[in-house]
């Protein structure tokens, strides 16, 4: 299997239009150890010519754009993507709204949650996708689906999170109305060669079911949004922790990086991770700190082979 990262930030990106943090202020005026990088999102294939997308990020054009083999193979039609798939984690506008970068006439399948899959329902302007040349699909949970002309078996499996910020609702209380299927992890396999990998770029908490899950695994790739709880709060930019946002933090008692000690996961990335987080800055302590737990950091245009 082939793993190509489009993009590692958390939704706004890196640098993030309005934001004037740190890192923010840093990348912009190339500070050395700093890199930008796009909205979360991954491109995965077997053979190279057929392509799923997970998550399709507000930037998937231009990820598109700076990946040559996810362009129209030279040979194919006047019209063609190798995108066969494209399969979403949750609602979060950074993890859809590239779906709309995909109408022309592109067909693939669409498959996610249930829940979300109601949220694009309610949306009329993701009627741009034609039905019939893009059919929607509802991920069974816990179960194998296979996925066509890609060679690749998808299980989707729900995960602590939050239903998506447009959808919260106030009078639900400390829920905000989240159920089910509003937040996925997903386990991507090749039966030919018997690899998997882990992809759960929004998490709340690695429970026990979780924790039972990626036991062993050869490769996750998981939510590294924030290093700590309130560090956007600390630093002047927001008044919600990473709690309230649905995202556990890195660092911690209750973070990822003390979580997965036990795991025995063989390879450990952090994707989706917010302009504000300390370890984009590769000179940092906090990079440092991640790295020598055994982490790596991703960056846009990362591949990785299983
Ligand atoms: C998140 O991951 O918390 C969301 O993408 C936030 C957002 O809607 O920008
Ligand atoms: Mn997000
Ligand atoms: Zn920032």
């Amino acid at each position: 299997m082939l793993i190509k990262v489009l993009g590692s930030a958390a939704g706004g990106g890196f640098p993030q239009v309005n934001c004037n943090c740190r890192n923010c202020s840093g990348v912009r005026r190339g500070v050395p150890g700093l890199r930008a990088r796009t909205q979360s999102s991954l491109a995965v294939s077997r053979d190279g010519a057929a392509w799923v997308l997970l998550n399709a990020s507000p930037d998937l054009r231009q990820q598109l754009a700076a990946t040559p083999g996810l362009a129209p193979h030279a040979e194919a039609g006047a019209r063609s993507s190798p995108i066969t798939a494209a399969v979403l984690t949750n609602g979060d506008v950074d993890h859809i709204a590239g779906l709309l970068s995909l109408r022309e006439g592109l067909t693939f399948t669409l498959y996610a949650s249930a829940r979300v899959l109601g949220a694009l329902s309610s949306n009329s302007v993701f009627d741009v996708l034609d039905r019939r040349l893009v059919p929607r699909v509802a991920l069974p949970m816990g179960r194998a689906t296979e996925l066509a002309r890609l060679g690749l078996v998808l299980e989707g499996f729900p995960v602590p999170g939050k239903v998506p910020l447009y959808l919260e609702d106030a009078a639900a209380g400390s829920s905000f109305g989240t159920r089910e299927g509003d937040t996925l992890g997903l386990r991507v396999s090749d039966p030919a060669t018997g690899t998997s990998f882990f992809y759960v770029p929004g998490c709340a908490a690695v429970d026990p079911a979780l924790a039972e899950r990626l036991k062993g695994a050869a490769l996750v790739l998981f939510d590294g949004t924030l290093y700590t709880d309130d560090e956007m709060i600390a630093q002047g930019l927001s008044t919600k922790t990473g709690g309230r946002m649905g995202h556990i933090s890195m660092s911690g008692r209750d973070g990822s990086i003390a979580a997965f000690q036990a795991l025995d996961v063989k390879r450990r990335i952090f994707v989706h991770i917010n302009n504000s987080n300390p370890v984009l800055c590769e000179e940092s302590p906090e990079r440092a700190e991640v790295e020598a737990a055994g982490w790596e950091v991703a960056f846009d245009g990362m591949e990785i082979r299983l």
